[in-house]
């Protein structure tokens, strides 16, 4: 079967335009619904979710798009426009989970997740659009899984509250596509409002909404389009690197269960008794956790100059500290940085490719991007890309 492609231009999706596509790929039928579900760009808190810690996403303009009708019997049908392909799923019998990522896992992850956490699917033809990159940093796959979740359960008539679909849609990407992600992704698809950014306690789930007051700046996306295949090996070694801290510092105190439990200042006084690998993860999550809560008072008060540091900060502690970051975003953050205008950057998602979230005026954004015109892809075998986005709503059901 096709892997999910990169695609090279910016597209965005015109709603009314899935509407025919669905009517001409499945026999001129209507949709009942559309569903939109948005990527989303973490601002700060990167690899502290699966330590219990803080992030801070938005969710962003582009979105996987859903139409969705009753289908026959047992069936799911599900047609993806970016691949050009139709998948056929029985609802009775889903298949085991797997592993391999292709898009039609997520789609059958999504609706076996759904059914053994005991609700109620009926068949249903769906069609899918996005314009959310794909390969890294902007989470298209948490939107691919809402966008399904949502659309299956409103023609099956049944509701899910939206910590719990949260939760369904990661455990559909950790048992279907394989991959051992954390709860960010998902939750920022499902709660983010526009304007607002979502402070996520990944301990408790307990969230707020923070305003984000941007006073005439917005926020650009360099998506790389690079993805490095060793990313997929380390993010399960960072996980187990975290554990290794965990059990450190369990020695000391038994109370601690998470890197969330750990204090920057406890870091620093075992500094000479940790692996030097375990001790520079742990200095990451701990500080990170720091930088999220302050980022929070930053956007409170309007102080974007703070956030820009912050932001930096950031990608500096997950180049140095969590080697997760690659040539291609340290040079994308670097020529960012260097253009007048620009408040801060730093590498969002998991890294090792992917996107690179930047904080700039409105009117640094035409010269950044002639800045990586001319400083980065004249450099870098495959042209960045660049988006703006504004702090959009979260998944919803839109009009027809
Ligand atoms: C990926 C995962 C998230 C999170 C980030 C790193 O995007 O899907 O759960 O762990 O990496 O912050």
């Amino acid at each position: 079967m096709a892997r999910p492609i990169i695609r090279r231009t910016a597209i965005v999706v015109n709603p009314r335009r899935v509407v025919q596509q669905f009517a001409q790929c499945f026999d001129g039928s209507t949709p009942e619904l559309l569903v939109r579900a948005p990527g989303r760009v973490n601002l700060i808190g990167e690899h502290t979710d699966y330590n219990d810690g803080f992030v801070l996403p938005i969710a962003t303009e582009q979105a996987t798009w859903v139409a969705v009708a009753p289908g026959q019997g047992r069936a799911v049908r599900a047609h993806s426009v970016a691949l050009n392909e139709t998948v056929r799923i029985d609802l009775d019998n889903p298949g085991p989970p797997g592993g391999s990522q292709r898009w039609v896992d997520y789609v059958r992850g999504v609706a076996a997740c759904l059914i053994s956490s005991g609700y109620r699917l009926a068949g249903a033809d769906l069609l899918v659009d996005s314009d959310v990159p794909v390969g890294g940093g902007m989470s298209s796959s948490a939107a691919l899984e809402v966008g399904v979740a949502k659309a299956l359960l409103g023609i099956s008539g049944d509701m899910v509250e939206t910590v719990e679909l949260a939760l369904i849609c990661r455990q559909a990407e950790n048992r279907y596509a394989g991959v051992p992600c954390g709860i960010m992704d998902q939750f920022a698809c499902l709660l983010c409002r526009k304007d607002e950014a979502l402070l996520l306690d990944c301990r408790t789930q307990h969230y707020e909404h923070v305003r984000v007051q941007l006073q005439g700046a917005c926020f650009v996306v360099i998506d790389t389009q690079v993805k490095h295949a060793l990313g997929r090996s380390e993010y399960p070694l960072r996980q187990q690197q975290c554990r290794q801290g965990v059990e450190y510092f369990r020695q000391m105190d038994r109370k601690v269960q998470a890197l969330r439990d750990v204090s920057p200042e406890m870091v620093s006084r075992h500094l000479s008794q940790l692996d030097p690998v375990v001790a520079a993860r742990c200095h990451h999550v701990v500080t990170e956790n720091q930088r999220v809560l302050l980022a929070v008072d930053a956007f409170k008060k309007g102080d974007l100059g703070q956030v820009g540091k912050l932001l930096l900060a950031s990608h500096e502690s997950l180049r140095d500290r969590y080697e997760v970051s690659c040539a291609e975003l340290d040079s994308a953050v670097e020529v960012a940085t260097g253009v007048e205008g620009v408040y801060g950057a730093r590498m969002t998602g998991g890294g090792f490719g992917g996107c690179v979230v930047v904080l700039a005026r409105e009117d640094a954004v035409k010269p950044l991007t002639e800045a990586i015109e001319k400083r980065y892809n004249r450099v870098h075998p495959k042209p960045a890309r660049i988006l703006k986005t504004l702090a959009a709503a979260g998944a919803g059901l839109e009009t027809l």
